[in-house]
């Protein structure tokens, strides 16, 4: 058996004409973490989304554990142990914190109660806001919400789309930390991020997109490493 949960062979997706991601190859193994960092607009969301099934793929296959999921809708997709927590618009505003729990749990409902209390031992802070309103939580606790729901899918596979935007710095360390915690748990997690060198450090592999391809990939130590992608990426240029 492979030990790899995701596979992205030669996949090429985009919007209206033209293709915004070319030919990418990327592949996660279980329990591990991958960060794909690169600059605005280079398609890294893009990518996420033809994964999860949001954005159609044109060419190239998608594996999950092996199955083919190129061509599913979002819902099949996920139906594959896959969650994914959108950059933006990635809770929903007009119900509590435990209603958006629920709705992740929309596959097994009778699960709820015990991915539930997994959910909250991860983000403690949420206890104390569970019938408030997501609309009226601040970005890091809406954040945890978002993240919350997608590990009531109980996924083998977390994507994440900049999980760390509009943090705090003590906010982002603990988003970190919890991302180091899933993926102890046995979930492989594969996440675009800003805050290059913090994602890295906790990562197995890096990937640096550019221009909708894979421009560079290796193992994370060696990204943190590499003069040019310091230079490019990580924002240690001046
Ligand atoms: N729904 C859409 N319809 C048409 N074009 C889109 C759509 N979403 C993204 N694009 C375009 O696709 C390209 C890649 O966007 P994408 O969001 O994948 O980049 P990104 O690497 O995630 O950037 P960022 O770092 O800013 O989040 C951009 O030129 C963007 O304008
Ligand atoms: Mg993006």
């Amino acid at each position: 058996m492979s030990n790899a949960i995701l596979r992205a062979e030669g996949v090429y997706s985009g919007y209206g004409r033209g293709d915004i991601i070319s030919d990418v190859n990327i592949s996660v193994d279980r329990a591990s973490i991958t960060t794909i960092i690169g600059p605005n607009g280079a398609g890294k969301s893009t990518f996420i989304k033809t994964v999860a099934g949001v954005v159609r793929r044109r060419a190239g296959r998608i594996l999950i554990d092996g199955y083919d999921v190129s061509g599913m809708s979002p819902s099949d997709v996920s139906r594959h142990a896959v969650a994914y927590v959108p950059q933006e618009r990635n809770i929903f505003r007009s119900l509590t914190v435990m209603e958006n729990l629920e709705m992740g749990a929309w596959i097994e409902p009778r699960k709820f109660d015990s991915r539930v209390a997994r959910v909250l031992d991860l983000f403690p802070a949420l206890n104390a806001l569970k019938v408030v309103r997501a609309g009226n939580l601040s970005g890091g606790q809406r954040q945890m919400v978002a993240f919350g729901m997608a590990l009531m899918v109980e996924p083998k596979l977390l994507l994440l789309d900049e999980p760390s935007a509009g943090l705090s710095p003590v906010m982002v360390e603990q988003m970190f930390a919890v991302i180091q915690q899933v993926r102890e748990s046995g979930i492989a997690i594969m996440m675009v991020e800003q805050n290059a060198i913090q994602a890295l450090r906790v990562s197995d592999v890096g990937a640096v997109m550019s221009a909708g391809r894979v421009a560079m990939i290796g193992s994370a130590s060696e990204l943190l490493g590499d003069r040019e992608v310091a230079e490019l990426y990580l924002g240690t240029r001046t």
